[in-house]
């Protein structure tokens, strides 16, 4: 079967992770080689007394996409993304941005590198209480130096961009929590930052707002195409806004991919876990199930479509195949059996039987 999966081409690479391993404790180096030779997060922490925050991480993030890392608590999510902007050392390996190795920046480059090059928005939005929206905005500009007055016009656009036109002059604490996030979005993006980095950024927000604040991103991503690098532990939002997922458990990456593969292909039970309950004929796209075969009888779908969308359109035209589509071109077919199968299809042994739940 060829299909979508196996023809992507691989994007360039922004971000490069290699042979990371972060351990904590009074003499982490020491403990590398343990972690080599097969010591795991428990016993390094029960008889060596050191815990285990990354082991081995080797990841590519492509430029101008989204790299969603999710994992449980304590899998090591925000070691890993402090890891990029340096707030965090590594024990080992090298942390590598448009091919420049950021452990070699002396202090001065670190300092520009923060405030120009990565931008974090913050859980807690991490607003300045007693400053005003606009100056709130302006805050990365002003401490790279530029005039409060230009750095707040600058500033102005990206809080219409983010829908808070009108509230510049409130302080934070006169906003909702969504309405925060919206200055800590731009915020990050005033700074014309090439990497976003998120940690658990909507996590503190309501359901429905937090789906606003990821519609919001992803209108902007559109035009903007910035490298994102997004913290969370909801697989949904992973799904919506991950043009790749890594998963990490007890420090170590056990899948990544697009959504589509993880979904298709889960590595272990611990991944398993994690997409069980969600809605495959909503995830799952034509193209990622299809077959090459070309010349079959039935409607056009396009090959991002949702199995779900595209068993309607079947249904309705009254046929068992599917023409897939993309770029205007036949890409391949679909049966209505194909995609049933690809939607009812309980991955490995993980029914009923999870370790992680
Ligand atoms: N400064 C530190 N000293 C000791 N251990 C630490 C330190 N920072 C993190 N850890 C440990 O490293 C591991 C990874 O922590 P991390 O905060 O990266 O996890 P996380 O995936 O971000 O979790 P959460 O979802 O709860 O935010 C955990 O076992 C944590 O206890
Ligand atoms: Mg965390």
């Amino acid at each position: 079967m060829v299909s979508d999966l196996q023809k992507k081409k691989p994007a360039k690479t922004k971000v490069e992770i290699k042979n990371l391993y972060k351990i904590f404790g009074p003499n982490p180096k020491a403990q590398v080689e343990k972690v080599k030779g097969g010591v795991g997060k428990p016993e390094l922490l029960a008889e060596h007394g050191h815990v285990l925050g990354l082991n081995n991480i080797n990841i590519k993030m492509p430029e101008r996409a989204v790299q969603v890392i999710m994992g449980l608590s304590g899998s090591g999510k925000s070691t890993l993304i402090r890891h990029i902007n340096r707030l965090i050392e590594p024990t080992a390996g090298e942390v590598i941005i448009d091919g420049e190795d950021v452990l070699s920046m002396g202090p001065n480059e670190l300092r520009d590198f923060r405030r120009k090059k990565a931008s974090m928005v913050f859980q807690k939005f991490a607003l300045l209480p007693h400053r005003l929206v606009k100056e709130n905005a302006a805050y990365g500009l002003t401490i790279q130096g530029i005039a409060e007055k230009e750095a707040e016009e600058r500033a102005q656009k990206w809080i219409n961009r983010v829908g808070l036109a009108g509230f510049e002059n409130h302080y934070p604490a006169q906003l909702s929590g969504g309405m925060q996030q919206r200055v800590g979005l731009a915020r990050a993006l005033a700074t014309d930052a090439e990497i976003l980095l998120m940690d658990e950024a909507f996590s503190a927000l309501d359901p429905l707002i937090r789906t606003d604040m990821q519609n919001v991103m992803l209108d902007l991503q559109e035009e903007l195409h910035k490298t994102i690098i997004f913290i969370t532990h909801d697989l949904d939002e992973a799904l919506r806004i991950g043009d790749n997922i890594a998963i990490l458990r007890d420090g170590v990456m056990v899948q990544q991919g697009s959504p589509q593969e993880i979904v298709l292909k889960p590595a272990d039970d611990y991944v398993s876990d994690f997409i069980k309950d969600i809605n495959r004929g909503r995830v799952l796209m034509v193209g990622s199930v299809m077959d090459g075969e070309k010349k079959v009888p039935g409607p056009t779908v396009p090959s991002d479509m949702a199995i779900e969308d595209a068993l309607q359109v079947m249904t309705s035209a009254q046929s068992q195949s599917a023409v897939v589509e993309k770029g205007g071109k036949p890409v391949g077919s679909i049966t209505i059996e194909d995609m049933i199968a690809a939607i009812a299809r309980t991955e490995g042994k993980t029914e009923g039987s999870s370790a992680y739940t």
